[in-house]
């Protein structure tokens, strides 16, 4: 880090098994002051309290719905009024679903795709700002190996999109942010152990998502959070408009 401490602002980051809260512990690791923002927001102010005190870094977890501007400024503005200037920004809340395609309803796709890809605009515009202002910033973007192989391994068609779009709006911001000193990427894991299948997955089908990968398991949240981690680093600033596969093999080309 530089002299200089910043505030990473991490969405998603208040489910106990999380991708999201992996990172933000992570990032407190290294220094960062964290704001987290959730739609649980008192999983995300005890988040934020344990991470404080394990790390003795400043953190603020706050109710948060990707999907909403209004709610995004509310808890944008609350981060911003508590702690240090935001240099670093993880979207890394999302949802997955499982439905084939002919079964899929318009409200599922909207839903999917709202939270996912919309969500990540949502809220990448409202903390952009500041960055560009700053002349200094750093996002990383939640995709998934879905977006790049077309599915096959829990996410069906809206996922899939939803996790597409999400590269396409990186590179696209990453080329326009390019001169203001921003940097945009995207990471695209494989299967992660979270809960994030729970409600629809069982334990024959994680067998089954384990052994289809070239490294015989699922990534921990903690391996994927240290790629997080590393591209909101000072040292990645050269690093813009990358997608970052972290996948146990399970996609290689
Ligand atoms: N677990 C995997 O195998 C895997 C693989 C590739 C990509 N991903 C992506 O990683 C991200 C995190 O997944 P996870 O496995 O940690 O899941 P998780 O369910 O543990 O965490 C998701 C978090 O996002 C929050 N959230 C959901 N909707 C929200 C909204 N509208 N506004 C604010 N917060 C909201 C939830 O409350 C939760 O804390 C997701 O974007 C997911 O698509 C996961």
């Amino acid at each position: 880090m530089s002299t200089e401490q910043l505030t990473a602002i991490v969405t998603g980051a208040a489910s106990q098994r999380g991708i999201g809260r992996a990172t933000a512990r992570k990032l407190a690791q290294q220094g960062w002051a964290v704001g987290i923002i959730d739609l649980d927001g008192d999983a995300a102010a005890a988040a934020a309290s344990e991470i404080a005190a394990e790390f003795g870094v400043p953190a603020l977890g706050v109710a948060g719905n990707v999907t909403d501007p209004d709610s995004v400024d509310a808890a944008v503005t609350a981060i911003e009024r508590a702690l240090p200037r935001v240099g670093g920004l993880a979207n890394i809340a999302g949802i997955t679903s499982p439905t084939r395609f002919f079964e899929t309803t318009l409200e599922e796709w909207n839903r999917v795709m709202t939270i996912n890809a919309t969500g990540t605009y949502i809220v990448s515009k409202r903390v952009a700002a500041s960055m560009v202002e700053a002349g200094y910033g750093r996002i990383a973007n939640m995709s998934s190996v879905s977006a790049i192989r077309g599915g096959g391994v829990f996410g069906g068609v809206p996922y899939s999109a939803a996790k597409a779009a999400i590269l396409g709006f990186t590179r696209a911001l990453a080329r326009e942010l390019g001169p203001t000193g921003v940097t945009v990427n995207a990471v695209a894991p494989g299967v992660v152990s979270t809960d994030i299948r729970a409600a629809s997955s069982t334990p024959e089908l994680e067998e089954k998502l384990s052994a289809d990968v070239p490294v015989g398991r699922q990534a921990t949240a903690d391996e994927v959070a240290a790629l997080f981690a590393f591209l909101l680093s000072p040292d990645a600033g050269y690093l813009t408009g990358a997608t970052y596969d972290i996948n146990g093999g399970s996609h290689i080309y």
